[in-house]
């Protein structure tokens, strides 16, 4: 019997998904890195790990600066994509957040562009935090990019037309036990899909709850990919930097 695949394993191992948020590219990821590594200090030294990689954009752009990065995703599709660029210092594989396959290795991990929060419970919020906690070296630094709720939130669109690349996405969204749900129809020439997407509506106190007990202490957080402070009704992201406590 075929096991019921979670619907995050279909919709962005689909291309669809990538035509969809084909604006969140290159050039978004390499303006956030560049304020990154310097708010950081971050030094080649480091070994990176970006976590939820999709094809890529991130470690890519990384590895250009110096860095050793390995990037990890459930789509296989996204990965064999992102190993067109594997080099002697940068590596992808396809793993899953709630069971990576790596011992205390790396000194900085990424969560990045709303990667987190897909799963139906909070206990597999915290067993993705122990995961990372797991691979990550002492004093290690994780950094996690989510949406900024509250703004999210206010502008909900209860549906939207979005016409790419001659393809119609109909984006339907709704809110239900604390989950903003996505749901999207698809007509493609003659073709007619369906997808969903997920994502639970986490504020910056509920990632301070699960970082604390995930063994973790929230060092700082950000408003946007220039590291402008937080403001929960203005800033477009929540941008957590934490550190894994000795
Ligand atoms: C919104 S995309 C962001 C991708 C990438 N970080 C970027 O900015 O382009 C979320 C990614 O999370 C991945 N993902 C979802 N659940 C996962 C899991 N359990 N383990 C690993 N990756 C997962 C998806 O395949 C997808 O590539």
């Amino acid at each position: 019997m075929e096991l019921e695949k979670e619907w995050f394993s279909n919709w962005f191992d689909s291309p669809y998904y990538h035509v969809l948020y084909k604006n969140r590219d290159m050039q978004e990821a390499e303006f956030f890195l560049r304020n990154l590594v310097t708010k950081l200090t971050l030094n080649t030294n480091q070994k990176l790990i970006d976590l939820a990689c999709g094809k890529g954009r991130h470690s890519i752009f990384l590895n250009s600066l110096g860095f050793d990065v390995t990037g990890v995703d459930l789509s296989s599709n996204s990965i064999a994509s992102a190993k067109n660029f594997e080099n002697n210092k940068l590596t992808f594989e396809v793993q899953d957040l709630r069971n990576l396959k790596y011992d205390s290795q790396f000194d900085v991990a990424l969560n990045l562009f709303t990667s987190f929060g897909y799963f139906d419970c909070n206990k597999t919020n915290q067993t993705v935090i122990e995961q990372i906690h797991k691979i990550l070296k002492p004093q290690g630094i994780l950094v996690i990019d989510f949406m900024n709720v509250d703004l999210v939130l206010k502008h909900l669109k209860p549906k939207e037309i979005i016409t790419r690349e001659g393809i119609q996405f109909t984006i339907s969204k709704q809110i239900e036990d604390g989950v903003i749900i996505k749901q999207i129809e698809i007509e493609d020439g003659g073709k007619k899909l369906k997808f969903h997407e997920e994502v639970q509506i986490l504020n910056r106190m509920d990632f301070e709850k699960i970082l604390t007990s995930g063994g973790f202490t929230l060092q700082a957080y950000y408003g946007n990919y220039n590291l402008e402070p937080f403001d929960t009704i203005t800033s477009e992201r929540l941008i957590l930097v934490a550190t894994k406590n000795a």
